[in-house]
């Protein structure tokens, strides 16, 4: 993150420690966050607009990421600027803009990148609707805001009672709120490095779990056999423990078919990626020197028939099936060397019980609410795959649309 981490440095400590808070907060008191991911969602779907035959026309990846950086960011800054529709655009085009910024990069030679690579990086979505440099200005001109109330709050005495410490709270603790004072308090960052990690962060939370909501909500139009049976599922669980984390336990069919979704259409064609720091020497004999980059190429293993049976075929029961033949590792949220979308490893995604919880929240209140229907003259029919993509990362496409009508 040019201009916030320090050049050259390399890896910060606070984003080794970032992954520690978010195993501490949003995955260990998943339930406090809940409230404010079902309010999200409700102020998401009021925003709808239905035409004369009451039907609403929604783009699948504009619905999904919509809905994800306004929870997401409940969770980040807290809710006064979880419903900034200023700050909420700014989130949303700064992350593509990081995206297709990157995507010009890779068109660079890698010899001319040190010249070239900063201008790129200044120029490349300027004119654009996701110009990466007006959206971090406005980014960051409500990070400092924040953060001065964050000040403002810890220098009243009793004002603030939960510096970062999870125990001491039953509310959700911000990342923004958890980073900042740990950097005021403990001075082991600087302020501009929070800021760095705020902007990754907010890739890491918002474009990998919009995107797999926008697959689940692209296979739902293209596979309606599985609409009855999972609005089922959703009912039956929500009438016995309302829109919680047990709930999100207990929906069996909605994660299979979710996973099957992300086994399909992962954010990338390559996951887990390592530097080495030292040689490695494999059974082969092949020995990998230090500063080799590696990585598995996950979309490939995910559809490959050593792994998966009829894999190409998409089957929302498929893990469902697994569990009941006696197979472990077959919930979303669980990691194997068959499926890599959430990584391997001590590294492995730490946000995944979130981005899990977030998805059935919003599948669930869509099938309770609304009939979902394909999108007018085959708008559900495309490729998932944009054709912005580039290297391993997959790009939506942005034209597929679903048509919701509320259900009578
Ligand atoms: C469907 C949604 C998501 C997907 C597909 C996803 C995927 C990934 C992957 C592939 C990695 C790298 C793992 C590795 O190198 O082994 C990762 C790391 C990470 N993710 Fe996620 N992620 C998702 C949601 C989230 C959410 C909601 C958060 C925050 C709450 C988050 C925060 C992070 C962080 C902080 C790391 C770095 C972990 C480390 O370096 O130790 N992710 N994620």
């Amino acid at each position: 993150m040019p201009g916030y981490f320090p050049p050259g440095g390399g890896w910060p400590a606070v984003a080794k420690t970032t992954p520690g808070v978010i195993r501490g907060t949003v995955h260990k008191h998943l339930d406090r966050y809940i409230p404010s991911m079902n309010e999200a969602i409700q102020t998401q779907l009021r925003a709808l607009s239905f035409d004369e035959s009451d039907e609403c026309t929604i783009s699948c990846f504009e619905f999904a990421y919509s809905v994800v950086a306004r929870s997401g960011s409940y969770a980040m800054v807290g809710k006064r600027l979880a419903n900034n529709e200023e700050y909420l655009k700014a989130v949303k085009e700064h992350i593509l803009g990081m995206i297709m910024t990157t995507r010009v990069q890779f068109l660079v030679p890698d010899r001319l990148k040190r010249y070239l690579g900063g201008i790129i990086s200044r120029l490349a979505t300027i004119g654009t609707r996701w110009d990466m440099h007006a959206s971090r200005k406005i980014l960051l001109k409500h990070f400092d805001a924040r953060a001065a109330e964050y000040r403002d709050e810890m220098a009243c005495p009793g004002g603030i009672n939960d510096k970062g410490d999870p125990k001491s709270t039953d509310k959700p603790v911000e990342i923004f709120r958890w980073l900042f004072e740990s950097s005021v308090l403990h001075h082991r960052w600087s302020y501009s490095e929070v800021l760095g990690e705020m902007l990754l962060l907010q890739f890491a939370f918002i474009y990998t779990t919009g995107y797999a909501l926008y697959g689940a909500l692209a296979e739902l139009a293209r596979q309606p056999e599985y609409i009855q049976p999972l609005r089922d599922e959703v009912e039956a669980v929500f009438a016995n423990y309302g829109a919680t984390v047990p709930a999100c336990n207990q929906m069996i069919l909605l994660d299979s078919f979710l996973k099957e979704c992300q086994r399909l259409h992962p954010p990338a064609a390559i996951s887990a990626h390592r530097v080495c720091v030292k040689a490695l020497e494999f059974s082969n004999g092949i020995i990998l020197k230090p500063g080799t980059h590696v990585g598995v190429p996950s979309s490939w293993i995910q559809r490959s028939s050593a792994y998966y049976e009829d894999p190409e075929t998409f089957d929302g029961y498929r893990f469902v099936k697994r569990a009941a033949a006696g197979a472990t590792n077959t919930s979303l949220v669980d990691l194997g060397p068959d499926y890599l979308v959430f990584g391997m490893g001590v590294h492995a995604c730490p946000g995944r019980w979130m981005a899990s919880a977030l998805m059935k929240l919003v599948i669930a209140e869509l099938l309770i609410r609304f009939d979902i229907l394909p999108g007018a003259e085959g708008s559900s029919q495309g490729p998932l795959i944009g054709s912005l993509s580039f290297e391993e990362f997959y790009v939506p496409n942005f034209g597929l649309k679903v048509r919701l009508r509320p259900r009578v």
